[in-house]
């Protein structure tokens, strides 16, 4: 039997590594914002075969409540086998630049909602001393840019913190595989124009469920040629870079 919490599982890229899960002998917690979208997966994933034991309908902007769903998830699925972190939101940095309260929002929902859900979820892994945690971060924390300035950020912080939980957990048995994903073709990026770097969820998800089974790599780039091309990105000099207002 295989445990499985999704925290963001209306999520695209969220919903196709469900889907390769929903099996029967599967046991889903699914956490989502949107009711009618979490019901959607529920019957989809039960249509597949799969058991879900419990939703919560949650919004990152209620970071502190972070404990209490942990607790929710755990009573319902008793251990966690599988975790998947990957809600997030990408704001248009444009509008944001003279708005300190949405600002501070959006750095919450994409980074202190995660620090909070993976600290919740610290001593619950420590003591059950197996298992895996997938946290969906992004190329775009690998170097601020103007364009993206507070996802970029918050981006960063959720890497340097997860890998900070690997560090704590891996002497319990315990992987944490940081996700850096670049542009994948879902919802989030419906607004911009597509071009060749752009991957489908489908792949992008394919990549993540083998790495999750096989408990790493501790760092995945998907499409694995990210990460050359962000090698290439952080060798620009700052004083150059600021110049190119991307
Ligand atoms: N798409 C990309 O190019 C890309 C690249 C790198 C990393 N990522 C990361 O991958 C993850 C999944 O993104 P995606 O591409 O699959 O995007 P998506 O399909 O647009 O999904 C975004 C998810 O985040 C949820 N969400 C947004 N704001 C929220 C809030 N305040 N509280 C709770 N949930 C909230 C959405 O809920 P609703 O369904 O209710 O709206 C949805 O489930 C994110 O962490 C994203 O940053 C994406």
């Amino acid at each position: 039997m295989r445990r499985v919490l999704i925290i963001g599982a209306t999520s695209a890229i969220a919903q196709a590594v469900g889907r390769l899960y929903a099996v029967p002998g599967t046991r889903f917690f699914l956490v989502g914002r949107t009711a009618e979208k979490l019901q959607a997966v529920v019957t989809e994933y039960q249509a597949r075969g799969a058991t879900v034991v419990g939703t919560h309908l949650w919004d990152a902007q209620r970071w502190a409540e972070a404990i209490e769903l942990v607790e929710q998830a755990r009573e319902r699925l008793q251990k966690f086998d599988v975790v998947l972190i990957a809600h997030g939101n990408l704001p248009e940095q444009q509008q944001l630049w003279h708005d300190l309260t949405q600002t501070l929002e959006q750095f919450h929902i994409n980074a202190t909602s995660i620090i909070a859900l993976l600290t919740a979820l610290v001593p619950v892994m420590e003591q059950q001393q197996q298992g895996v945690i997938g946290v969906l971060s992004s190329v775009a924390g690998e170097r601020g840019r103007m364009q993206m300035a507070v996802y970029g950020a918050a981006k960063a912080a959720v890497t340097a913190f997860a890998a900070g939980v690997r560090g704590y957990l891996t002497p319990f048995g315990v992987r944490l595989i940081t996700i850096k994903p670049g542009y994948v073709d879902t919802p989030m990026t419906a607004h911009l124009p597509k071009n060749p770097l752009f991957a489908s969820p489908e792949r992008v998800a394919r990549r993540i469920y083998r790495a999750l089974e096989r408990g790493g790599p501790d760092i995945l780039y998907v499409p694995w040629w990210w990460r050359l091309l962000m090698a290439g990105v952080r060798l620009v000099p700052e004083r150059l870079f600021k110049h190119l207002r991307i």
